[in-house]
């Protein structure tokens, strides 16, 4: 008789709602239907490096209550590419990155993992296709609050962000009101404007600045201007944190972290002070609202869809259909290889979405 296959799962990158929810659908179904014995690695891959792994067996009891429960049971970053992995030398202090994916692959083995399921963005699967070279069998799962990975129609993640950022504007709307401000929300994305637009949307903001439509802070001024002839003296405004100015940059902060990528900083509070320094009549205010996008609870949406996901990787996985990862299309959950799982997308500034904002009145400062 075989022996059952071990399997390790890993969550890689920044957090997202829904993480756990593919963990406890993975181990669920992994456990139910296919009897796979299934391993939690702890701190995306961080568990498989040094002399100690760290990885605890995943059980029904292990994924109890889980569903509704935001961030990752078993930790993440977004430092642990093991291929720059930032390393300190004991004598001078200085970190430098380096490639430790040996290290990785060994120490899988030696545990006696038939292969790992990594779930997470562009990043982590390129991680992943990387380490399926070097030996180590890798199936993929998409996270991303973005929602910037083309393969997938969704990642989880990004309703419940979205949800996030419309509520913030529906209460900033009623303080704009009461004040005659505008108000800017600084929301997530990376370089992607799909949180931004949707919540823009939903929020009912009068202009949405993405990092895709460099803006013109005169066109910005014209809208406001806009709403005030028709009786309105207030505006309510998303700003993309990839958001730049034309002919200018994105706002980075200036320090960088070994083995991260860099930071983008600032993008509201720049465009704030642009505003007032080309005549805003009115005050402004800016909200940033961070990672409140991607703590706590799921959205229902999320959670299916991460359930799904976590279902049809353990069915996958127990076929052996490694270097694969899951995605959504019409409603289906299928699979695409990790190569085509890598590739990234933005927001259209000529598509659909953006032009039935535009005939809504929304400005996108162009
Ligand atoms: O990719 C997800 C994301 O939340 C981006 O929207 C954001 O730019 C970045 O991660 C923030 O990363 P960190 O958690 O390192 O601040």
């Amino acid at each position: 008789m075989t022996r059952p296959q071990r399997v390790g799962i890993c969550t890689g990158g920044g957090d997202a709602p829904g993480l756990n929810a593919v963990i406890r659908g993975f181990v669920k179904a992994g456990r139910r239907a296919h009897g796979l014995e299934i391993f939690g690695i702890a701190d995306g891959l961080g568990g498989l490096i040094g002399p100690t792994p760290h990885i605890e067996p995943l059980d029904f009891a292990q994924v109890r209550g889980l569903l509704p429960m935001g961030g990752t049971i078993l930790g993440t970053t977004n430092r642990g590419n093991p291929f720059r992995y930032p390393v300190r030398d004991p004598q001078t202090g200085v970190v430098t990155e380096q490639d430790i994916a040996d290290e990785i692959v060994s120490n899988a083995r030696r545990f006696g993992l038939d292969g790992v399921v990594m779930v997470g963005g562009d990043g982590t699967m390129e991680i992943g296709r990387r380490l399926m070279a070097r030996g180590l069998p890798v199936f993929g799962v998409p996270k991303t609050i973005d929602n910037d990975l083309s393969a997938t129609e969704a990642t989880f993640g990004f309703d419940t962000a979205v949800g996030v950022a419309t509520e913030a504007l529906d209460r900033l709307h009623t303080t704009a009101a009461s004040h005659d401000r505008v108000m800017l929300l600084e929301v997530m994305g990376r370089h992607a404007g799909f949180i931004a637009l949707q919540a823009g949307i939903a929020g009912g903001a009068d202009f949405i600045v993405l990092p895709e439509v460099p803006y013109d802070v005169n066109a910005l001024l014209e809208a406001i201007g806009r709403r005030r002839l028709g009786g309105s003296h207030f505006a309510v405004g998303v700003v993309a944190e990839g958001a730049l100015p034309r002919g200018g940059a994105q706002s980075v902060l200036a320090v960088q972290t070994a083995g991260a990528n860099p930071r983008l900083m600032g993008a509201a509070y720049r465009l704030e002070q642009a505003l007032l320094d080309a005549g805003c009549p009115l005050e402004v205010r800016t909200t940033v609202l961070g990672h409140t996008q991607r703590g706590g609870t799921p959205s229902p949406f999320d959670r299916v869809l991460a359930t799904r996901y976590g279902v049809e990787a353990a069915t996958c996985v127990a076929d052996g259909q490694w270097g694969r990862m899951v995605r959504l299309r019409a409603g289906l959950i299928e699979t695409v290889t990790l190569e085509e799982a890598l590739a990234t997308h933005r927001v259209d500034p000529d598509g659909q979405v953006v032009r039935h904002a535009e005939a809504l009145g929304i400005s996108f400062g162009r």
